[in-house]
């Protein structure tokens, strides 16, 4: 076993606590519904739970707008279930973390109520200004429903700064007291056991004139502040972060010094990757491996004790803001065809639906989540391929229902309403597509993304290795190797839709558990392969029993 820290060889499954287990029949999904589903999380496999926001809030952007940092929505249930939510984790091995959204609160969170009025200590807990011209070179993120990053409160006569919709006011972190109000707020859950915080949209902490107000020194300092905080008293929490950003400026999020790789990272444990994601979805569809490749190769060393997350598909829209424009357009048409799968800057589908649900390609797209540098999150639903209901509003097309069987609500709920209607067209319904019938099919895609947990977390190199990119006269082949101590391992992926042959040395499949002789090999199209090259020796004796 390796003595890393737990997150850098950590598999995640990203929970959305509404559509996983309605507990009690009202129609939502609940903290005590995914407790009985627990055993579910614990077979797959997975180390971390990621449970989008739980709190009181008015769902004008579905929990990201919190009204109470210190309390449950009651349609998930209250403290009690959260703290045996985490109980009922902790019991199987699991670890638990949620979002903490720093950057901004509800319009109905009290702090804001009191600031619009001017009752102290509130009054500058947000970023007001008698004009709406200030930082106006700020980007506006919710193209598709916001003109502008201000909005005029009648009441308090100012306008309001907002990032993301205009009921979710920014929070001025040059205030001290939110920047302690925030302490104080992690001190409390994790203070109730939570393992850690994906924070949400960090960049956006601080506001500068003359700036772009993205990735300011200032907001760095606030967020070194915070893993001091949590260092001193946590040791063992994990905090990731939420910048959608080039990977040169994600860098800066991990901390430590960039000119010195051995020095420890100060900042975040984890940072998503973000732009590696659209192109792998690029690489697929062009059957072109260089724009994966072109990435990694840009993206900077990260300190010892950190450690990328990748992803494939989350609760939000499929980002396309680090691409091109030209490169955008492309994806928009190739994989957005119709205006309602688009959304701001993105692409409103689920990872099934995006693939034409070709079993090959979700195979493949999961074999580069898995083998790729970073630890995977799993969006909940992909691992049994579930579709996407593109008439729903914003973005909760891509929340639907977990389909856990073929009764009624797909064995979620017992309500005669369920929140959103659960998928139910004749090629993603879930009559077709459910857990209970890809656990009894011992070909399903349930079964493979299981055993990709499986080998995964018996070949530390597939967390910890370096990476080598295998050069090839096809561009189709997307091969590579990663090499941690006397571990060498080959992952090879045909992104084309025609068969490779290559030579390869002598190698035990991972995958199969079969053994093969130095020679030639045939990726069929859209194929992928795990090999562990025997020599040296310990490599293959180890491959070997870890498969079985
Ligand atoms: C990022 C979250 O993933 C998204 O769902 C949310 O709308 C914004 N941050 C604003 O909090």
């Amino acid at each position: 076993m390796s003595s890393s820290p737990w997150y850098q060889t950590a598999i995640f499954y990203e929970l959305y606590v509404r559509a996983f287990q309605d507990s009690n029949g009202d129609g939502h999904g609940d903290l005590r519904g995914v407790i009985e589903r627990m055993d579910y999380l614990a077979n797959l496999g997975i180390d971390c739970i990621w449970l989008l926001p739980t709190y009181p809030s008015p769902l004008v952007d579905d929990g990201y707008d919190i009204a109470d940092y210190y309390n449950v929505h009651p349609d998930y249930g209250d403290l009690q279930d959260y703290r045996d939510l985490i109980e009922a984790a902790h019991a199987r091995g699991i670890r638990v973390i949620a979002d903490l959204v720093m950057n901004h609160t509800s319009d109905q969170h009290p702090w804001f109520q009191a600031s619009r009025r001017r009752v102290e200590p509130f009054t500058d807990f947000y970023v007001w200004s008698d004009t709406d011209e200030k930082y106006s070179d700020a980007r506006i993120i919710f193209l598709d429903t916001e003109s502008s990053n201000w909005a005029w409160d009648e009441l308090r006569g100012q306008y309001y700064w907002h990032r993301f919709y205009s009921q979710q006011p920014d929070l001025n972190f040059d205030n001290p007291a939110v920047q302690q109000e925030m302490l104080d707020i992690a001190r409390f859950w994790l203070d109730m056991g939570l393992d850690g915080f994906r924070a949400d949209a960090v960049p956006y902490l601080f506001e500068r004139e003359g700036t772009n107000c993205e990735n300011l020194p200032e907001t760095h300092a606030y967020l070194k502040r915070l893993r001091a905080f949590v260092d001193a008293h946590y040791p063992q929490a994990l905090l990731l972060c939420e910048a959608n950003q080039w990977p040169e400026d994600v860098r800066a999020y991990f901390g430590g010094d960039p000119n010195d790789p051995a020095a420890p990272g100060d900042e975040f444990h984890m940072c998503f990757h973000f732009p590696v994601m659209p192109r792998l979805y690029m690489a697929l569809r062009r059957g072109d491996r260089s724009p994966v490749v072109q990435i990694m190769e840009r993206t900077p060393a990260i300190p010892p004790n950190c450690q990328w997350c990748t992803f494939l598909r989350n609760h939000d829209e499929l980002t396309l803001e680090m691409v091109t424009e030209v490169e955008r357009q492309w994806m928009w048409t190739q994989y957005a065809p119709e205006p309602r799968m688009r959304l701001n800057l993105g692409i409103r589908r689920r990872l099934a639906p995006l693939l034409d649900n070709d079993r090959r390609k979700i195979e493949l797209m999961n074999s580069l989540l898995f083998t790729l540098p970073g630890a995977p999150i799993l969006y909940y639903g992909d691992e049994i391929g579930m579709g996407d209901n593109i008439w729903l509003p914003d973005r909760m097309g891509v929340r639907t229902p977990m389909q856990w069987d073929d009764s009624a609500n797909a064995g979620f709920s017992s309500a005669n309403k369920t929140y959103a209607p659960v998928i139910d067209d004749p090629v993603f319904g879930y009559q077709r597509v459910n857990v209970a019938a890809q656990q009894a099919d011992p070909d399903s895609l349930y079964h493979v993304i299981r055993r990709f947990i499986t080998v995964y977390k018996a070949q530390p190199a597939l967390a910890l290795g370096e990476l080598r990119f295998l050069e090839h006269p096809n561009p189709s082949l997307l091969g590579f190797e990663r090499v941690y101590n006397d571990q060498r391992l080959l992952c090879l992926h045909n992104l084309s839709d025609s068969p490779i042959e290559l030579s390869t040395p002598a190698a035990h499949d991972l995958l199969t558990g079969a053994d093969l002789p130095p020679g030639s090999l045939t990726l069929p199209p859209y194929g992928h392969r795990w090999l562990a090259l025997s020599a040296p020796d310990a490599t293959r004796q180890r491959a070997q029993r870890t498969v079985r």
